[in-house]
């Protein structure tokens, strides 16, 4: 079965929800459709004009519908604007397994600690890290019992350990309350916000079998409003908060105004809101607060890889951001784990040497997944030098990385060499052939370092 999002803003707009869905808390206004994939049904379909309900219900109910369903449509030039490729649901499901482990680092926690566990899903799309209603990739449903997205897992614990409604109401809607997630492209954040209300309506149908009152909808759109946010994650601002023509304009009224000189239109920082200790905090300072700031126990998520932007000839072409987006992450949480390029593992690609070098040397990160052929992962895209989904923790020290190859032994074996103290630079190693080799003997892989046999873990 595939979720018909018409029919939910039908709904949602009946239940009169849907105009409080569409709001920025940063602007006061509504969100930004971001995007220019409707922009040839009319004016108010620009990128940078504001979503309205008129302008997804009624004659144009249908308009919105998740990626799977547009792929189709959309998908090619949405592809190519913004990066965008689909976390499929196993994906999903690894990655935030091993999260949950990261996050309890083997100690004993409480659920109680495990539902307020504060978690970011970067560039988020429709959020298929926080809900799995559906997989992303197909549009197919996915039952209750098998949803593992970070949402879904904290309903679960306080489902399993509350015994009165009152109680589940409260964990519930703190579970909502440490779910976050920020997005360039309106569409995608109205329906992100539509999988967190509709996976809280789920549940509670299946633990209490009601649907919420005025007054619960009223308090879960509250959260989901704030916590998923449009975002430009490059400029941690609204998106086209500065551009050409409101630049121009701003001047203009300065030089009337005669008071201030005419300047450039500064970019609207986005705020989000810290529930725990109940106050607005911008986005942008969170990083320079330190430890003072409101922190994020994980981040998670899948960044976009490349930009289209224009050079002065004219002439587009696609540098890699993905480096600037877990730049970005690491800066906000000590615990990171996000699924990317993995070209720069290989000190190669277009990432810039110095930022490849950095992270080859940065001991707090490591690798857990290694997949060279991209198209296993995300099907007809081609990633060169394929996907790594890596860990970074400020809490813990693996070594650097040094030198990457796509073999798993290899790698563990690198490990072991430079922990034995057989090589100070690994690098030399992997380019002396004399000196290091791996050979096939009776059908097995065999590594020499020095004429010395190493064995894989
Ligand atoms: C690789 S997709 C991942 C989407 C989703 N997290 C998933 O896994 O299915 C990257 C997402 O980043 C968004 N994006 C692109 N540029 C962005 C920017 N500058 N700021 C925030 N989000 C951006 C795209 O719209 C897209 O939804």
């Amino acid at each position: 079965m595939v979720i018909r999002f018409q029919d939910e803003l039908r709904r949602l707009n009946d239940l009169g929800l849907l105009e409080e869905l569409l709001k920025d808390k940063t602007t006061g206004r509504n969100i930004l459709w971001g995007t220019d994939a409707y922009s040839g049904l009319g004016p108010g379909y620009r990128r940078d004009e504001e979503m309205q309900v008129s302008l997804i219900t009624g004659e144009h109910a249908g308009l919105l519908k998740n990626r799977a369903a547009k792929a189709q449509e959309q998908q090619s030039e949405r592809t190519k604007q913004h990066a965008e490729v689909f976390t499929p649901l196993w994906i999903c499901r690894k990655m935030i397994d091993y999260a949950d482990e990261m996050w309890s680092g083997g100690e004993a926690k409480s659920w109680q600690q495990y539902v307020d566990s504060r978690r970011m899903e970067i560039t988020c799309g429709e959020a298929p890290f926080l809900v799995s209603r559906y997989d992303v990739t197909s549009g197919e449903s996915v039952p209750l019992e098998n949803r593992i997205g970070i949402l879904d897992r904290k309903l679960r614990a306080a489902g399993e350990n509350t015994e009165t409604e009152e109680d589940w109401l409260k964990w519930a809607l703190r579970a909502l309350r440490a779910c976050y997630g920020y997005e360039f492209q309106g569409d995608s954040v109205l329906l992100s916000r539509l999988n967190l209300l509709g996976t809280f309506e789920e549940y509670l149908s299946a633990r209490w079998s009601r649907k919420p009152t005025a007054a619960e909808y009223a308090a879960v759109t509250e959260i989901v409003t704030w916590n998923l946010w449009q975002m430009d994650g490059l400029t941690k601002t609204i998106p086209f908060s500065e551009t050409e023509e409101n630049t121009d304009q701003l001047s203009l009224f300065q030089n009337l105004d005669g008071d201030s000189p005419p300047g450039p239109r500064s970019r609207t920082k986005c705020v989000i809101y810290d529930w725990q200790n109940k106050k607005e905090v911008v986005f942008a300072d969170l990083p320079a607060r330190g430890s003072h700031g409101m922190k994020f126990d994980f981040i998670i998520g899948n960044p976009p890889y490349q930009e289209e932007v224009e050079d002065s000839e004219n002439k587009t072409f696609m540098p890699p951001v993905y480096n600037l987006f877990i730049d970005g992450a690491y800066e906000l949480s000590d615990k990171v784990e996000l699924i990317h390029p993995a070209r720069f593992l290989f000190n190669a690609g277009q990432t810039p040497k110095a930022w490849n070098e950095k992270m080859l040397a940065d001991t707090h990160l490591k690798v857990i997944h290694y997949e060279p052929d991209g198209s296993k992962v995300f099907p007809n895209t081609e990633i060169k030098g394929g996907l790594a989904i890596t860990y970074h923790d400020k809490m813990h020290s693996y070594g650097a990385i040094e030198v990457f190859t796509k073999y798993d032994e290899l790698n563990s074996i690198l490990h072991k060499v430079k922990a034995k103290g057989l090589n100070k630079n690994l690098s030399s190693i992997m380019f002396n052939q004399n000196r290091f080799r791996a050979c096939f003997k009776n059908g097995k892989r065999l590594y020499y370092f020095n004429k010395i046999a190493i064995a894989p873990t």
